[in-house]
């Protein structure tokens, strides 16, 4: 049996979109909460990054702001805040190091893309 769905065309968003429309997002709705399965699924991804030493954390950092944007997500990296609060908030170990804060939600603004520097100013082919 052949079954057709007319207008249900493939929804997947390309790897570029995503790059294109992630933006650091610094306002959110309030009333859209992210579920934990949500957080989960996002977290798994971030696991998928490559890890040796001081990459680790941007690296990772990385997957999660494109993989949550796949997911309709909004984010900002903040790097580090009070430390020494969110370890007591979260109930963080002592010696584990906090490295970074990255807001995640529904944004209720589309920021402008900042500039880059032309390609050529950054990169050298020879
Ligand atoms: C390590 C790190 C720390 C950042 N900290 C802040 C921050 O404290 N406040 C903020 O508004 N944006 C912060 N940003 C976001 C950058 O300002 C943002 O990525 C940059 O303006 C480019 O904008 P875009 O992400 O929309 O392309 C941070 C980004 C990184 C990678």
């Amino acid at each position: 049996m052949a079954l057709a769905l007319y207008g249900c065309a493939n929804q997947t968003t390309s790897f570029d979109e995503i790059v294109a429309n992630r933006r650091s997002v610094r306002s959110y709705d309030k009333t859209q909460k992210v579920s934990e399965e949500q957080v989960r699924t996002l977290i798994a991804t971030t696991q998928e990054a490559p890890s040796w030493g001081a990459y680790d954390a941007g690296l990772s950092n990385a997957f999660l702001v494109l993989k949550a944007k796949e997911m309709g997500f909004d984010t900002l990296i903040m790097g580090l805040r009070d430390a020494d609060g969110l370890k007591k908030a979260l109930g963080i170990p002592s010696d584990e190091t906090v490295m970074t804060v990255v807001a995640l939600g529904y944004g209720n603004q589309v920021p402008k893309r900042p500039d880059r520097k032309p390609l050529d100013e950054i990169m050298k082919i020879k």
